[in-house]
């Protein structure tokens, strides 16, 4: 969107060629590119990360970097042509210690570009309640485990899914939904982001309406892992910044029967969890995917993940759209009558406007 804060600035001099450094990025991040021989060069760059590609060999250089490291106050990453001992040593100049040097490897980059987006973010959970930034780390440990589990065709870690299940139960007894979302804002990992609001959504919510022991455990469970199919789908799919093409959606749209396959082969998942994964994308009138279910075919259980899923999708702020506030996500999905169920999204709503 115009005006944007950017995910990544990648700021450059004219001896440097940024071209590899953009392409292990594109797709993934949003980008802008700088020059730091512009007149705006000097400027703020205006971006959660800022890349600098620089050569440090000029005097004329290092004095348009330092102005740039005095304007930003975002995270830094720097990446030099060569292992020139000059530059080298205007950078220990600058207190840089961590460079990276010409070639750059784009899986390492990513990684180091999606690590450097979700500092400050990860830092700001020390603020919070003992109880909740427990469940915020817990989730996003056992996130990264299920991740690596589910690439590599092997069960789920089910204790620690259990165990941050069980931490995001305690935080939900907190109250104060809205801080559990502003606390996961901005994390560059939308899977994650995307897990952790649905389920957020749904322990809160279950919470608030007296909902104890199994049946909030399963509610948060299901909504953790609603989505875990979505782990095997490629990549370039999967954290497009860009809304998705027909076909790319086509690919998406297989992530239930994906979460149906992983699900099913862990012990120890009930019914009622699976199906919020499998069914999560059904409509009550029958038009929903994979299975078209109707009606009563379709369990509370379900129909509570479908509403959390939609709300979670819609107060969120992707680079393609704009974060709707809950009341005009919910005026909204009050309009979805042959979809969610509209007795428990009055329900919801209520929680939502008047207790979260
Ligand atoms: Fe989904
Ligand atoms: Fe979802």
């Amino acid at each position: 969107m115009p005006g944007e804060r950017a995910d990544v600035a990648v700021v450059h001099d004219a001896s440097f060629d940024p071209r590899d450094v953009i392409e292990a990025l594109l797709g993934s991040f949003s980008l802008k590119r700088v020059t730091l021989d512009s007149p705006l060069g000097t400027g703020p760059p205006h971006a959660r990360l800022c890349i600098l590609c620089v050569s440090l060999t000029s005097d004329e250089v290092f004095r348009r970097v330092r102005k740039v490291l005095g304007h930003c106050g975002c995270e830094r990453l720097f990446i030099v042509p060569t292992h020139n001992s000059g530059a080298i040593s205007r950078l220990k100049e600058l207190d840089i210690l961590d460079y990276l040097v010409l070639p750059v490897d784009p899986d390492h980059l990513r990684r180091l570009v999606k690590e450097a987006l979700n500092r400050p973010v990860e830092s700001a959970w020390e603020a919070l309640h003992p109880t909740a930034r427990r469940a915020l780390k817990s989730g996003l440990a056992c996130f990264e485990t299920c991740y690596a589990k589910v690439r590599d065709g092997e069960p789920l870690p089910m204790d620690d899914v259990k165990a941050s299940c069980d931490h995001i139960c305690a935080a939900a007894e907190l109250g104060g939904l809205d801080g559990w979302i502003a606390a996961l804002e901005g994390h560059h990992d939308y899977s994650f982001r995307h897990s952790m609001f649905v389920c957020g959504a749904l322990a809160y919510f279950a919470g608030s309406i007296g909902i104890r022991g199994v049946d909030i455990a399963q509610l948060t469970m299901g909504g953790l892992l609603h989505d875990i199919g979505k782990m095997q789908i490629p990549v370039e799919v999967l954290d497009k910044t860009a809304k998705l093409e027909a076909g790319e959606w086509a690919v998406m749209r297989k992530h239930p029967v994906y979460s149906r396959e992983i699900l099913l082969a862990n012990d120890g998942l009930d019914e009622d969890t699976v199906a919020m994964a499998v069914h999560h994308h059904e409509k009550l009138d029958g038009s929903g995917y994979p299975y078209g279910l109707s009606g009563a075919r379709i369990s509370d259980h379900v129909r509570l993940a479908a509403i959390a899923d939609v709300y979670s999708a819609l107060i969120d702020k992707r680079s393609y759209k704009a974060a709707m506030t809950p009341e005009a996500a919910l005026d909204l999905m009050a309009g979805f009558k042959g979809h969610l169920d509209m007795d428990l999204l009055r329900a919801f709503r209520s929680f939502v406007l008047d207790t979260a």
